[in-house]
């Protein structure tokens, strides 16, 4: 069984963040979304990794993932134009070779282990099996129809009028002859070859493509505020408290990180929340569900259920909440009341 990791994409529903950035490396409780996800591949102990990546990002990647030991793996990087889910396998065929293998999407996060989601697939000798998950409004996802033995009858892409509640998550396990139903599939009015279609497809040759149904949670990271909630859930289940820092002047309560080099002077840390290393916050409170990257100082401000990366700088501001701030970005109050100065850059969203 190998594995493919996809790391590539546009990301435009993340701008102005994935100008600059892979949106699987925006960090989720200071690490980045990529790194929660292959602790989940390591749990199935997979070794030979594919990594999906673009061509403008690709190198960020690399640089984080590196050579895989960190995880185990045998990394090898792929390179691909954002052409879509089924696109990229086309692309890692050679990387696949006949093996059976995992798909993962680099920025989707899960409650639980896959193992035996991974091991199902093996002792059933299936050539599809996909997981699912029941979700509210099944009008933005891929839905799958199960028949009464919780057999794939039918996919459908997004669709208006949802035949279930049952939605795809993006975890897959491939049979060799996936590479069949993607070679027959065309692109979708998007343009890009669906993954949705090739498992269609499968089905339609007759291959065996079972679901199963997640019952933890599940988060698909595409957008500001799936970044803030995915932060939230893993700052909850992951965080304990751990205090190298600093704290001078100041109250620190519940499950709260604060990282060696950091200084935390005359203010209130409430957990979860994580203060990343050398990073100054001053006068200041940083409330629940919070990640400061490394190197960023909060001054006289109130953050809360924030994610600021690394190096940013946050000043004189009453209340913060529920944004995502990129790297060595400012945000500052300065002037009398009702001045507001900007400097944003294209398809920044800022609301006062
Ligand atoms: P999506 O979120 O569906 O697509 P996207 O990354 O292009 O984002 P947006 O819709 O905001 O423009 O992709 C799901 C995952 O798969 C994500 O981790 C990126 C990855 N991906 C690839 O590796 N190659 C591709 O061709 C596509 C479309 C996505």
């Amino acid at each position: 069984m190998r594995c493919l990791v996809l790391s590539g994409g546009r990301g435009t529903r993340l701008r102005p963040l994935t100008f600059s950035l892979a949106k699987q490396l925006v960090p989720v409780a200071n690490r980045p979304i990529l790194g929660w996800v292959l602790d989940r591949v390591a749990e199935v102990g997979v070794r030979d990794v594919g990594v999906v990546v673009a061509p403008d990002t690709g190198w960020a990647v690399r640089e984080f993932v590196g050579d895989g030991g960190e995880w185990g793996f045998r990394v090898e990087y792929i390179v691909q134009e954002p052409l879509g889910l089924a696109h990229a396998v086309k692309v890692a065929r050679r990387f696949l070779g006949d093996d059976d293998f995992l798909m993962c999407l680099g920025d989707n996060l899960l409650g639980s282990s896959i193992r035996g989601f991974v091991d199902r697939f093996e002792g059933e000798g299936l050539d599809g099996l996909i997981l699912l998950k029941e979700v509210e409004d099944p009008r933005r996802f891929g839905v799958a129809v199960l028949d009464g033995e919780g057999r794939v009858v039918r996919l459908v892409e997004k669709p208006s009028e949802p035949p279930s509640n049952l939605a795809l998550v993006g975890v897959y396990v491939f049979s060799r002859r996936v590479h069949e139903a993607v070679d027959r599939i065309r692109p979708s009015w998007r343009g890009e070859l669906e993954i949705t279609d090739a498992i269609q497809e499968m089905i339609n040759m007759g291959c065996r493509v079972g679901a199963e149904v997640l019952d933890s949670w599940w988060i698909d990271t595409g957008k500001k505020d799936d970044v803030l909630t995915a932060n939230a859930v893993v700052l909850d289940e992951y965080v304990v408290r751990d205090v190298r820092g600093e704290v001078v002047g100041s109250r620190v309560e519940g499950r709260a990180r604060i990282e060696e080099g950091a200084r935390v002077v005359d203010s209130v840390v409430r957990g979860p929340c994580v203060i990343g290393r050398g990073c100054v916050v001053e006068n200041s409170f940083i409330g629940p569900y919070t990640s400061v990257g490394d190197g960023s100082r909060i001054v006289n401000s109130s953050v809360e259920y924030c994610v600021i990366m690394e190096g940013s700088v946050v000043e004189n501001v009453e209340r913060l909440e529920e944004s995502l701030i990129g790297r060595n970005a400012r945000v500052a109050r300065r002037g009398g009341r009702g001045v507001v100065r900007l400097h944003v850059g294209d398809y920044s969203e800022v609301e006062v």
